[in-house]
């Protein structure tokens, strides 16, 4: 018979880690709150840190032994600093803030927990949340930066340098369009989203951003868009989108843009390494998302099934394309 393995032996090796790593999320996010982390990207002592946040001394001392002992902040010569991971974490190139990652993480917790179902039921504060924390930050100049040399070298999007129309099916807060507009600066587009409010927002922020005149923004179902005008790239934000909305989506993609235009959509997670190392980090996020998306109707999608999909929506050339930001499925209208 196997045998039994003592209560707090299983404790700490099952459940005392979850627990920590929850626990450590909350530290993390009263640190970012109180500004603790930005003064530690440079590095700082107990007595800065308590005059720059406001906090209590004994405050302090106690949050900086959680983040020297957790790995986010190391001792150096006159105090702490931010360990390089915690320091790429909070740096000018993020491509989503670490406060945004924290409030979309308090946000699917409530969803994977049932107490929330699907993206649409969400309040409009949540489900602006999660949309920040899935888009990268057009606000950050290195990233603007990085999708343009990214865009150029890329063998399906260079042609955006020379200007063109892009369209883009479910954009949220128009983070991504935001971001490729301002590193294509000939580059026009146009965003449909169903939900008024993140639609309103994206608007507010391309004004913020001074490219209001080279964006429209559709409130509206992508379904159902179409325009005379063909669009050379479109995107499709396809995990958004729960089944019985895909087929209608895909056909409004094939019929928006132009013959020989490129098409992309993200793909989750890499397949590869989740066969390699079933219980490895790819795959345990992977069956986390699935959790999440199927409370939304989303189908599960691998990069073949999307594929597959792409295909029968009449796209040839598909194309799975593991890189980075880049990740996703390619492929153009015949
Ligand atoms: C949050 S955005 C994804 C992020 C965005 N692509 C980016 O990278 O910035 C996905 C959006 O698709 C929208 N969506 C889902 N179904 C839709 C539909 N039928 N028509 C228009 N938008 C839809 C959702 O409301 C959601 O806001």
């Amino acid at each position: 018979m196997e045998q039994e393995v003592e209560f707090f032996t299983a404790m700490r090796a099952v459940v005392t880690p979850l627990v920590t790593a929850s626990a450590l999320l909350q530290v993390i996010d009263r640190a970012e709150r109180a500004g603790m982390l930005r003064e530690l990207r440079e590095g700082s002592d107990t007595t800065r840190l308590a005059a720059a946040t406001g906090l209590p001394l004994d405050t302090v001392v106690a949050l900086c032994g959680a983040l020297v002992a957790n790995g986010i902040a190391e001792p150096v010569a006159d105090g702490f600093r931010l360990t390089p991971d915690w320091r790429a974490i909070t740096g000018g190139g993020a491509f989503v803030s670490l406060a945004d990652m924290i409030a979309q993480s308090r946000v699917i917790d409530a969803m994977l927990s049932g107490r929330e179902s699907a993206y649409a039921s969400l309040s409009p504060e949540d489900r602006s949340t999660f949309a920040h924390a899935v888009s990268p930050n057009p606000y950050s100049p290195e990233l603007v930066e990085r999708i343009r040399a990214e865009i150029a070298a890329s063998p399906w999007w260079s042609g955006m340098t020379e200007g063109g129309r892009h369209l883009e099916l479910g954009c949220g807060v128009a983070g991504r369009m935001l971001t490729v507009l301002q590193a294509m600066p000939r580059l026009r587009a146009v965003g449909v989203e169903l939900d008024p409010a993140l639609a309103e927002e994206a608007r507010r922020r391309a004004s913020d951003l001074g490219i209001r005149d080279r964006i429209e923004i559709v409130t509206g179902d992508a379904t159902t868009y179409r325009t005379d005008e063909p669009f050379d790239f479109g995107f499709w934000s396809q995990w958004f989108f729960p089944t019985p909305s895909r087929q209608a989506a895909l056909a409004s993609l094939f019929a928006n843009v132009r013959s020989g235009g490129v098409v992309r959509s993200p793909v989750f997670g890499d397949h590869g390494r989740m066969a390699d190392d079933p219980h490895g980090d790819e795959a345990r996020q992977y069956s986390l998302n699935r959790v999440m998306l199927d409370g939304w109707g989303v189908p599960e999608r691998t990069p073949e099934q999307l594929k597959a999909e792409f295909e029968d929506a009449g796209f040839i050339d598909v194309t799975i394309v593991y890189h980075d930001i880049n990740d996703g499925i390619y492929a153009r209208r015949p």
